[in-house]
């Protein structure tokens, strides 16, 4: 709904309301492409490192061999977890809360200690969440977290923490291409609540702390453990066309697939299809990547046919979900995976925010009563009568 007046704009959600300027990622929906501080995805995220990556974001160009090194150097030195926030996740883990519930009780204690500097609370937040989510991953399970690795990549620290094994090279390369395919979204909720945020020059680790919150919400963070599940539930190939029809036929979306602002193509679903097409060719079990592949076949022609006026196409929860399962990961830390690849963009859009950016403070329009009258209760049950009434007695 949007409601106009001589000095006012009012869209529900904001949609199509471009509410800051930003040098980190380019969304264009209607293209299906993905920029990220001037790369295409497909061009980086497969073949970058996420240490390079997470440098572009924070500086605005690739490192150089010296940068790179030092860069994952002070990634390293932030990786192990201070004793206060072990406990927090030993007590999360107790209480059987969501990974990205113990990932939010940890992040503002990544603060304790420490003064508040932009730059230095962006590299601990991207350089000890893989810690926090992959030793929560093992103390969830009734399983002792492992101890820090410092000669890992940060990729393979995130599942080495998670495993306790140190992962392939393939392994390596295919969460490195999904989180640098994640890193960054334009001005998506989580993005927008952490700048919001930082627009108060409030500090980096305040900011994240609140994306993290907003990233639990089902609308934003949700989809790839439903879309695998939904391809657990088909099971066999030859079942896909009557679970899909059904499912349509009784109204439901079938998740994995259309998307808000992508009218064509997700261009992160491209990117992690070709990293699964690659991985699934190595390792894992290759008949639950056909059995994905038919399904997705299955999908896209039954969405034409019953909305052939839309056009819906494979999003990027697809092929996280294959991904991620086929390294391993349960589908109960997806999101907080996600959150280990997206703290990335999240810390770089606050230090753009501080530098940059006005606080933000939009106006929202009252649809209240107005005209009542203030009347105070007394012990004996009476009531005043108002002030306006008690002026003129
Ligand atoms: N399955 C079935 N129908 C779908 C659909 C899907 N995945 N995605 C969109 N549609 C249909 C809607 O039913 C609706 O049909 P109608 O107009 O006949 O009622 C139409 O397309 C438009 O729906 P709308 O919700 O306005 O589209 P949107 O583009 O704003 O919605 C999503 C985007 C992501 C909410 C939607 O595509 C969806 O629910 N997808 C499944 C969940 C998912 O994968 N989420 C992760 C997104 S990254």
């Amino acid at each position: 709904m949007t409601v106009e007046s001589e000095y006012r704009v009012m869209t529900n959600g904001l949609e199509g309301i471009v509410a800051a300027s930003t040098r980190l990622s380019e969304v264009d929906g209607e293209r299906g492409r993905l920029t990220i501080a001037g790369y295409a995805v497909e061009d980086l995220a497969p073949r970058a490192s996420f240490e390079e990556v997470a440098y572009l974001l924070l500086h605005g160009r690739l490192p150089d061999a010296t940068e790179q090194r030092t860069f994952a150097h002070q990634l390293r030195e932030r990786r192990t977890l201070p004793p206060v926030i072990i406990t927090v996740l030993e007590r999360a883990a107790a209480a059987g809360a969501p990974a990205i519930d113990a990932l939010r009780m940890a992040t503002p204690l990544l603060s304790l200690g420490h003064a508040e500097e932009p730059l230095n609370d962006a590299i601990r937040l991207i350089g000890s969440f893989p810690t926090i989510v992959g030793t929560y991953g093992r103390l969830s399970r009734g399983e002792p977290s492992v101890p820090v690795r410092a000669d890992l990549s940060h990729a393979a620290h995130y599942l080495h923490q998670l495993r306790g094994s140190v992962p392939s090279s393939e392994q390596v390369r295919a969460l490195e291409t999904y989180l640098n395919t994640v890193c960054d979204h334009g001005l998506n909720a989580s993005t927008f609540t952490a700048r919001v945020i930082a627009s108060t020059r409030s500090d980096v680790i305040s900011a994240v702390t609140g994306a993290v919150g907003a990233l639990k919400g089902p609308l934003h963070g949700g989809a790839p453990g439903p879309a695998l599940d939904m391809v657990f539930e088909i099971s066999r190939a030859d079942r896909a066309e009557a679970v899909i029809r059904a499912k349509l036929d009784r109204g439901e979306r079938i998740m994995g697939f259309g998307h808000r602002v992508y009218r064509v193509r997700d261009p992160r679903a491209e990117v992690l299809a070709q990293a699964a097409e690659r991985f699934y060719s190595k390792d894992g079990d290759r008949n639950l990547y056909e059995l994905v592949r038919a399904v997705e076949a299955t999908a896209l022609r039954l969405l034409h046919a019953y909305k052939p006026e839309r056009r819906i196409a494979t999003n990027v929860e697809f092929y996280t979900a294959l991904l991620l399962h086929g390294l391993g990961l349960p589908t109960d830390l997806f999101t907080a995976t996600f959150a280990v690849g997206r703290v990335a963009g999240w810390s770089a859009h606050c230090l753009e925010q501080l530098r940059e950016g006005r606080l933000i403070r939009p106006q929202s329009e009252y649809v209240g009563p107005s005209g009542l009258h203030y009347e105070q209760q007394l012990p004996n049950g009476a009531l005043t009568p108002p002030a306006s009434a008690r002026a003129g007695a």
